[in-house]
């Protein structure tokens, strides 16, 4: 926590409110936000266009063009950039701040599922007014990135697995098993193209809903993301969840 400030607690109100500033997103967990946004955009696009690839009408013969090939060299890059970096980011679950705990991510007790349960009324159904202000993710938001880290997963086996028939690579032929496991290479590339469209729909419910809280809460949402700074109302305690 550092400096306080003096803004108006809603534009239309000409009454000040104080804030603090507290420092929630360490380097590496914007970092790791950082390149899976990008590298996940660059899988989704070229993952696209390698399952529905798209005929080009040059005059250049056939073995003079390489755009397929550079399309798939861009997939595996992303695809060994995004998995390392989720597995930086498991290890930054056990060791950085209590923002990035891994336990915020699984609804473990009875309080988390409550607090589950008030989000979904205040800001899903627009029922019930939410009385609590999150520091770090809310329950509800952590829960859904517990299950899209699940997903993550899924993917990269079924990517590695459908990569171990291309590759002799150590990593990829640890998932060859699932080939067979899944009932073949066809239904593999099924599920792995189907969960693309789980990835499309996730990202722009995400970045709906950021742009919506950082307008609704007026807290730097989004900046807090690039820089690691949120503001919090002065009233309330510098924990993870406090009462307006
Ligand atoms: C956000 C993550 C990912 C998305 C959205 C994605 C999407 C896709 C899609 C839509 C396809 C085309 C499937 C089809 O033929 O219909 C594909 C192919 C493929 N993906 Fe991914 N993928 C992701 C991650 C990965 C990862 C982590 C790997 C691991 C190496 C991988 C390896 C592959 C391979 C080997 C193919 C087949 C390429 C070919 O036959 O030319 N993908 N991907
Ligand atoms: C485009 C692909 C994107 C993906 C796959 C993605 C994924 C994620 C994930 C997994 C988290 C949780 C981070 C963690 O706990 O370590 C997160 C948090 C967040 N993302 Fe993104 N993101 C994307 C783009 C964006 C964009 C464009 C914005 C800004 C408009 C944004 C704003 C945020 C914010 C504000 C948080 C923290 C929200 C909270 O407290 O729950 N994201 N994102």
């Amino acid at each position: 926590m550092s400096t306080t400030h003096l803004q108006p607690a809603h534009p239309a109100h000409s009454k000040m409110a104080e804030y603090y500033r507290i420092y929630v997103w360490e380097v590496p967990v914007r970092l790791y936000h950082g390149i899976n946004a990008l590298s996940m955009v660059l899988l989704c696009v070229t993952g696209y266009l390698i399952g529905a690839p798209h005929r080009i009408f040059y005059a250049n013969e056939a073995y003079q063009l390489y755009w397929f090939g550079t399309v798939r060299f861009i997939h595996f890059l992303c695809a060994f950039i995004w998995v390392f970096n989720f597995l930086v980011r498991i290890y930054w679950g056990f060791v950085g701040n209590k923002y990035s705990n891994w336990r915020n991510y699984f609804p473990l007790t009875k309080e988390q599922r409550g607090e589950i349960r008030e989000v979904i009324c205040a800001d899903v159904l627009q029922y019930c007014k939410n009385s609590r202000s999150y520091v770090g993710h809310n329950p509800l938001a952590a829960f859904t990135y517990f299950l899209t880290f699940l997903a993550f997963i899924f993917q990269a086996v079924t990517g590695f697995a459908l990569y171990s028939s291309m590759s002799s690579s150590v990593l990829p032929s640890m998932f060859k098993f699932v080939i067979p496991l899944m009932g073949g290479e066809a239904v593999v590339r099924f599920w792995h193209h189907l969960f693309l469209w789980f990835f499309v729909v996730f990202i722009i419910v995400h970045v709906y809903l950021a742009l919506y809280h950082d307008y609704v809460e007026g807290r730097g949402e989004i900046s807090a993301i690039v820089s690691g700074w949120k503001f919090h109302h002065v009233d309330a305690a510098p924990d993870n969840k406090v009462k307006k």
